[in-house]
């Protein structure tokens, strides 16, 4: 067997956080050194919580939860619309009887990524939320570009417009000086924007096969994405709600399962209905190199098979 990637998740939990969560865990081909959470869905006394509950929920208590910024660099602090006051719908995962992590999210990107540095290795990095830990991180010290192999992140809208604004990406629109900062440090950066994101509809359907499936975690998963099923059939052309997170961990996965298109991306900073939109350039316009792979395509039947068949697995 091939080493296991290793990857730091950072993700603002939230459902489809922690659906991704546990495609993580339930990989062999990774390997989590950490999570570490930022306020996003939930403000972060919360999203650390529910981080920590998601990885005893899992059987994978020793996976370290790290506490994460609480605010933008700048501007508003927006909050998420579809994951319940708790971040976790209505579901009630069991307290986490780990050990609290005192370090700050900033400092364990730092940590792990100068010694992957100084032993001239790379980790990845999958970014779930806005990206405001791992901008200070690259504020603080630029020089930790060279030990990240790829940020993969959900984050940014295209074609499809936004879902907080008719042009903004919730998790771009909550921090878009810190997606600035991260697709300028350099380091190879995938997207998962909504173009994407969209096509990972959990429809009844496809819930339904979930529920057929006999894990330890199932009943509970599919309580979970259920309560996230926005029957919003006039956006989404179906019925269920979008596992957008999930996309960056099957990336690492199964990369054949998506089509993917290069582009200069920049983030709107101007405050306005501009404001948190992700611009891309698709075709050379500017002039400029493209510093991002965007995930456009994705093969939903083979992308749920494999979701469903490592969750029920774990
Ligand atoms: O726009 C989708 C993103 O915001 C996802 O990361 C999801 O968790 C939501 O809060
Ligand atoms: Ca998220």
């Amino acid at each position: 067997m091939t080493t296991p990637l290793p990857v730091l998740i950072d993700c603002d939990p939230g459902v489809d956080d922690s659906i991704a969560i546990l495609l993580a865990l339930a990989s062999p081909e990774l390997e989590v050194l950490g999570i570490t959470t930022v306020a996003g869905n939930v403000p972060a006394d919360r999203t650390l919580e529910n981080g920590r509950r998601v990885v005893a929920w899992a059987g994978r208590p020793e996976v370290p939860v790290y506490p994460g910024c609480t605010a933008p660099l700048l501007g508003p602090v927006v909050r998420g619309k579809y994951s319940g006051a708790g971040g976790l719908g209505g579901t009630l995962l069991p307290e986490s009887a780990a050990p609290a992590e005192r370090d700050h999210a900033v400092d364990v990107l730092t940590r792990h990524l100068a010694a992957a540095i100084a032993e001239s290795r790379k980790i990845t990095v999958c970014v779930l939320g806005p990206m405001t830990n791992l901008a200070v991180a690259l504020a603080r010290d630029p020089s930790l570009a060279a030990g990240i192999a790829q940020v993969v992140a959900m984050a940014g809208a295209f074609s499809t417009g936004g879902n907080r604004t008719p042009t903004a990406e919730f998790n771009v629109l909550a921090d878009p000086h810190a997606a600035e900062i991260v697709l300028r440090c350099g380091a190879p950066i995938v997207l998962a924007p909504l173009d994407v994101t969209f096509q990972a509809l959990a429809t009844p359907e496809r819930v339904q096969a979930l529920k057929a499936r006999d894990g330890r975690l199932t009943r509970t998963a599919v309580e979970l994405i259920t309560f996230y099923d926005r029957n919003d059939p006039a956006r989404y052309g179906e019925p269920g709600g979008p596992l957008h997170d999930p996309c960056v961990i099957a990336w690492l996965l199964r990369p054949k399962l998506f089509g993917t298109r290069e582009a200069y991306v920049t983030v709107g900073l101007q405050p306005g209905l501009g404001y948190g939109q992700t611009i891309g350039d698709f075709f050379k316009l500017t002039g400029e190199t493209p510093n991002a792979t965007v995930l456009w395509k994705l093969n939903a039947p083979g992308f749920f098979d494999l979701l469903w068949d490592r969750i029920a697995a774990l």
